[in-house]
């Protein structure tokens, strides 16, 4: 069975790749460049995969605001078309999606399932959910997973993530300023390639939330990884607003994700063991 991955160099990419069981075609931007979806489709043409996985994305949150055009090709129409492409041939598309496609409900405070009304903030989050929208309506074999602050070792150089940012940032500051109103759960890009490959065995398609289990904010993530690092940096809570990122993010989207591990049947960590894993093994 020939496997698929499509930005491969990326942190969920490159942890598909090291946690595979099967042999992989790991294709980076430079080889399939979504922005080009009718050269993809030649490529996946000639290598005729059973499964393809999509770990290609317009992750720029904030830069998605102003930047629709290109957020909405990569994470909206390129995925509906890579689906259609999977459907003709009988194949099995795998997709990742985001909690950004909720947060529009401002009083909630319990996990979200999967039967729960999107509603995004930031055009990040919406084209994420259209993109979604495009891959259910085009194929029947498909898994999308939702899930929510990726961190992991990558191949490209692309965008860090928060726990390396935290890392070299306590390097050099006594105090760090991390907002403390977005209740979610980070997740280790190692978990989610794992969970992945036991769903896919599965084959019992549809969306599923896939996260670490617990919730936190950065801000009590970062005290976290000082804590776990030794480090003596002063960990200081913020608002979203006194950060004042270019995107609204919600203030709550912690992800349910029992459908997920009653399907695989594998116990879903804590995000504090996963995050202790990550900074011990990289
Ligand atoms: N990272 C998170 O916190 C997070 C949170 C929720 C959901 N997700 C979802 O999880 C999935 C995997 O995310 P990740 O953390 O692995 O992201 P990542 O590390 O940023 O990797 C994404 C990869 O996509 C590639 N890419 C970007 N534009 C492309 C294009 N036009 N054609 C082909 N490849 C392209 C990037 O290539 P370059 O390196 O060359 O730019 C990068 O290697 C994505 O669907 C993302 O939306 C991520």
């Amino acid at each position: 069975m020939s496997i698929v991955i499509l930005g491969a160099y990326g942190q969920l990419g490159t942890a598909l790749e090291a946690t595979a069981y099967r042999e992989v075609i790991s294709l980076p931007r430079q080889q399939a460049d979504l922005a080009q979806t009718t050269d993809v489709c030649k490529v996946l043409d000639s290598l005729n995969p059973e499964i393809v996985i999509n770990c290609a994305a317009y992750n720029q949150v904030d830069q998605a605001q102003v930047d629709l055009e290109t957020a909405k090709a990569i994470n909206t129409d390129a995925p509906g078309i890579l689906a259609e492409w999977c459907d003709r041939r009988d194949a099995v598309f795998v997709h990742f999606s985001t909690d950004y496609v909720f947060g529009g409900d401002l009083s909630r405070r319990t996990p979200y399932t999967e039967q729960d009304p999107p509603a995004p903030l930031s055009i990040y989050g919406e084209t994420k959910l259209a993109g979604e929208c495009a891959i259910q309506a085009a194929s029947r074999k498909y898994f999308i997973l939702r899930t929510c602050g990726l961190y992991g070792a990558r191949r490209s150089t692309g965008k860090g993530n928060f726990v390396e940012t935290m890392l070299k940032l306590a390097e050099t500051r006594d105090e760090l300023n991390v907002v403390d109103d977005q209740e979610c759960t980070p997740t280790s890009a190692t978990d989610l390639a794992r969970w992945t490959w036991a769903l896919i065995e599965t084959s019992r398609y549809g969306l599923y939330h896939a996260t670490n289990s617990g919730s936190t904010t950065w801000c009590r993530m970062a005290r976290e990884i000082v804590r776990l690092t030794h480090q003596s940096t002063i960990v200081r809570p913020i608002t979203s607003e006194e950060f004042g990122a270019a995107a609204p993010r919600p203030h709550y989207s912690v992800l349910d994700c029992s459908q997920l591990e009653e399907v695989i049947q594998i116990p879903i960590l804590s995000w504090q063991t996963a995050l202790e894993s990550y900074l011990t093994q990289r």
